[in-house]
């Protein structure tokens, strides 16, 4: 890695500092976490916190001379010029040639941050306000529809970063929610998922937003229409543009679709899909619990940044989180990592996940166009605690593959039943304790297991796993929590040397389901531009398509 611009740096994998890394990792692999434990310190040394979250990663496989090693790993990368890269809006992402300026989007009011000459600060704040003023006209019932109800019934339609991020905050914010406006998700293209959303609802109430970053989205507009048609057949009218606003970095194309200007709530370029949920993708998050509770949000976000971008390593929280997912996934093979929310209103922080890991660093080559050398985005994957303690979390124990894991929990219940909160917190930490430490054949032996069944119940322990606790499940500590886990995403992408934020992968699948389409819907198939396998399939599907 001789230079941060080199257009042909040295592969990670061939530098000296991966190569003491992996041989360091041969020798940790045979420490045990008993072992490691035996320093009564370790508890207390292996954790930090940031932004009011603490993150306590001593049940890993990692000693103070793996943090040096990794530190060296990030250095060899040019980590911090990197991140500084990101925060001044430089066009890191280089296939698209454009910044990922999501960190803009919660700098506080009164800071700047020029690109192309423009303080984008006071375009982010201006738009706040936007949708601030829209909200707090939804609330006072001066927003109505073309009956002239007030309307109290938010659809938002969108996919991908358009939808999980708005669906993820709407779900974990149940206690901060306006009782009096009831907000769904549609993002399926699937009449399911719209009957779903508009279920119980009555039209003449009803508010769509359309959010999508380039408004281009076959899902989207697709069900834009489908709910057009919806209001119209239900209304009896011809304009239902009453019903409508769009959350857009695309202003031209949502200006064809007829919407006014005022009702187009503005985004941008630099903004990627992923990370736009801080941006007016969360309109219909805000209109729900309000725009002061999504300024919290906003805030939390910006004391996450700010740690990433100011703290040294060992209060790094991101710096720290992404190295030792790049230490798990590549030093010590653990192939996935489960993330387990103690929280029902955190239900889908693994869906958001998902996205934000898997569309970010699921990539092949680096930057400059070439094979990676090693491995990149682990798959991630997780379910909500206690429920996942009653499915998969038998093979986390005793599985043949080492799966690395972070438990999410709250130290706050809020205003949920405490007696539920400390079983829930109870089974966060003991299975954290179980994968750590598991049970040896000595230990059944002598509780009088019978000989037989010892083989079946031994549990090796040794699994990794992550603890986050944050205060309370609050606008501000969740958005703490996913700017954490946003910039773990990039370190992890640096330490690679691929763009996190280009997604060209998902293009391919798009392109062919359109030429699919067309078939279908004109009921002939060119049997030429297919494999026989599909044209079987497509053939099958269109026999019993009535
Ligand atoms: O197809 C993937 C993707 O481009 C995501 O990156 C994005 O979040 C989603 O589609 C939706 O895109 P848009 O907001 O432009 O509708």
């Amino acid at each position: 890695m001789s230079d941060v611009n080199s257009n042909e740096p040295t592969p990670v994998s061939q530098t000296a500092i991966w190569k003491e890394l992996q041989a360091h990792a041969q020798a940790m692999s045979q420490v045990t976490f008993s072992t490691l434990f035996r320093d009564a310190q370790r508890g207390s040394q292996f954790r930090a916190e940031g932004a009011s979250i603490v993150f306590d990663y001593s049940r890993q496989h990692l000693t103070q001379h793996t943090l040096r090693l990794l530190e060296e790993l990030a250095q060899e990368c040019f980590i911090s010029q990197q991140r500084d890269a990101l925060f001044s809006g430089a066009p890191i992402n280089r296939s698209e040639n454009r910044p990922a300026l999501h960190t803009a989007l919660r700098m506080p009011q009164g800071d700047s941050l020029f690109v192309d000459g423009k303080n984008i600060v006071a375009d982010v704040q201006a738009v706040l306000q936007h949708m601030g003023d829209f909200v707090e006209a939804l609330w006072r019932g001066a927003i109505c529809g073309s009956t002239g109800s007030p309307l109290r019934n938010v659809v938002n339609i969108g996919i991908g970063g358009s939808y999980l991020g708005p669906e993820l905050l709407y779900q974990a914010m149940r206690r901060y929610r306006n009782p009096q406006i009831r907000v769904r998700f549609l993002a399926n293209v699937d009449g399911a998922a719209f009957a779903d959303a508009i279920d119980g609802l009555d039209p003449t109430e009803t508010l769509f937003i359309v959010s999508s970053k380039t408004f281009t989205t076959g899902e989207t507009i697709e069900n834009f229409k489908k709910a057009q048609s919806w209001l119209r057949s239900s209304l009896g009218v011809e304009d239902v543009s009453a019903h409508f606003v769009a959350v857009t970095a695309n202003l031209n194309e949502a200006l064809q679709h007829e919407f006014v200007p005022d009702r187009i709530f503005a985004f941008w370029d630099w903004v990627g899909g992923r990370y736009s949920v801080s941006s007016a993708i969360g309109l219909s998050v805000m209109a729900a619990i309000g725009s002061q509770h999504f300024r919290d949000f906003l805030h939390g976000f910006h004391r996450m940044d700010e740690n990433f971008r100011t703290a040294s390593l060992s209060e790094n929280l991101p710096l720290l989180h992404g190295l030792i997912a790049v230490w798990n996934n590549n030093f010590l093979g653990n192939e996935t990592l489960a993330v387990l929310p103690y929280a029902h209103d955190l239900r889908r922080f693994p869906a958001y996940l998902q996205q934000l890991f898997m569309e970010s660093n699921g990539k092949r080559v680096d930057q400059n166009g070439h094979p990676v050398s090693t491995d990149t985005c682990p798959i991630l994957w997780g379910e909500p605690g206690t429920c996942g303690q009653h499915s998969f979390f038998q093979l986390l124990h005793q599985g043949t593959r080492s799966v690395a894991s972070d438990f999410i929990g709250f130290l706050d219940p809020l205003d949920a039943d405490p007696q539920s909160h400390d079983y829930l917190m109870a089974s966060l930490f003991a299975q954290c304790e179980a994968l750590a430490f598991g049970k040896d054949a000595d230990a059944l032996a002598a509780e009088g297991v019978p000989a037989e069944q010892i083989p079946h119940r031994v549990c090796p322990g040794n699994r990794p796993a992550n603890i986050l606790l944050a205060p309370a499940l609050s606008p501000e500590y969740l958005g703490a929590l996913i700017a954490l886990y946003e910039h773990s995403v990039f370190v992890q992408g640096i330490i690679w040397g691929i763009n996190s934020f280009d997604q060209w992968g998902v293009e391919l699948g798009k392109q062919l389901a359109h030429r699919s389409l067309t078939e279908l819907s004109t009921r002939s198939i060119d049997r030429q531009a297919h494999d026989s396998a599909t044209v079987a399939d497509m053939e099958l599907y269109l026999q019993h398509r009535k």
